[in-house]
């Protein structure tokens, strides 16, 4: 049996850089690349498959699209997924990625994985989390962050082994991209007070060149996931990249933060996730609608938990099945309608509806007589009743 590595392949410098150093550094006879597809740029895809072709990879590309959007980005949603005002559009795209290079592991009997992180970033836990979960025995090589390889040697090296370097194009930014959104990293960006340039945008105009008229939208969502937009039913696939496109005309989905990284590095990152901007408030507010008051006030935390966790990568600890045993709770009556405002950069929400609605108009309104007044007179009067006390004993004791 010849010796078999799976990289997970983006077809970028650092991990076509792997391929002949699988082969002669680290003695791999049969190295197989999988590359996943979780919403890839098509010439992206292409480009990893002709890299690979070239570079002799038994090659394999996956397209867990639909997987991500339902086990992954609906999930997501449930969670209102966030960390630090990130929708978490890389973070929950690692584990998959992971899963499906552990599949082809699995099934074609590999002895190694390799993957192309860094040891500064986040990706590193991510994708080894799952692969020590699934496959505890197989060793797990980083090159890139076990010999800090930097960009000119790698250039370097890649012209010495004939790998196509994409011109110039291995540019400045570096660019995470899946249906969740666009994750843009480097060059000035790394200044926190660099404002980011309007070059690194490809989904969203700029908010300022965004139409004079507000375009409403309306999102129905059954069992807490957006099922139909504008009154026409569709898959999550479509639905979410019919959003991208109606936010991101709009100028709605840019976000430009500080993020604390797992390892405590602080770092500035540039986002564009219209989809998420548009789907994660309407979903809030029809939680709002249907939630009692407790309900919110601890799914807020739950959901922050859920939120570090997936950013963590965690996707199969099993306190994130805790947690969403208790979102799943819920979900069956987040159903409803939410209609959205989106205008030059923001997202309203402008009004929800749902037959699991906790309001009735006839006890809230001002002119209804139903809620008899007279009976809030006691329930005032009790209000604060320890804290007067207190204030009672402290003038007593002067
Ligand atoms: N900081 C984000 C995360 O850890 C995004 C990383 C994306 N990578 C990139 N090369 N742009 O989820």
């Amino acid at each position: 049996m010849p010796k078999t590595v799976v990289l997970v392949y983006s077809g970028g410098l650092d991990t076509s850089v792997c391929i002949p150093m699988m082969r002669e550094d680290y003695g791999f006879e049969r190295v197989v690349t999988v590359t996943v597809d979780v919403g890839l740029p098509p010439e992206e895809l292409k480009q990893a498959e002709e890299k690979a072709r070239l570079l002799g990879t038994e090659h394999y590309t996956i397209d867990a699209k639909r997987e991500f959007v339902e086990n992954y980005i609906f999930p997501a949603i449930k969670a209102n997924g966030d960390y630090q005002g990130y929708p978490l559009s890389t973070a929950i795209a690692r584990p998959l990625i992971a899963l499906k290079a552990v599949e082809v592991a699995q099934r074609i009997g590999a002895d190694a994985f390799c993957h192309g992180c860094t040891g500064k970033g986040n990706d590193q836990f991510r994708i080894e989390f799952v692969m020590r979960t699934f496959m505890p025995d197989t060793p797990i090589i980083a090159p890139m962050r076990e010999k800090t390889l930097t960009r000119s040697w790698e250039i370097e090296y890649a012209q010495r082994k004939g790998i196509p370097i994409g011109q110039s194009k291995e540019k400045i930014w570096s660019i995470d991209e899946n249906l969740w959104g666009r994750s843009i990293e480097g060059g000035r960006l790394e200044e926190p007070d660099f404002p980011p340039p309007e070059e690194i945008y490809q989904w969203t105009v700029d908010p300022r060149k965004a139409p004079d008229t507000p375009a409403e939208i309306t999102l129905e969502f059954e069992n807490g996931v957006p099922v139909a937009l504008n009154g026409t039913r569709m898959p999550g696939l479509e639905l979410i990249q019919e959003v991208h496109k109606i936010a991101g005309a709009n100028g709605v989905g840019r976000i430009d933060i500080m993020e604390d990284r797992m390892i405590g590095l602080k770092v500035r990152e540039n986002y564009e996730c219209p989809a998420a901007k548009v789907i994660i408030p309407a979903h809030q507010a029809l939680e709002a609608l249907v939630c009692t008051k407790e309900e919110r006030a601890f799914k807020a935390l739950v959901d922050q938990k859920w939120g570090e966790l997936a950013y963590a990568g965690l996707w199969y600890d099993p306190f994130k099945e805790d947690l969403e045993a208790f979102i799943n709770n819920i979900q069956p009556r987040v159903t409803g309608k939410v209609h959205l405002r989106l205008f030059k950069g923001s997202c309203a929400v402008i009004g929800r509806s749902s037959p699991y609605a906790l309001y009735s108009e006839d006890l809230a309104s001002f002119d209804s007589k139903t809620f008899d007044q007279s009976e809030a007179v006691g329930i005032v009067k009790t209000h604060g009743m320890q804290a007067r006390m207190w204030h009672l004993i402290r003038r007593n004791q002067g």
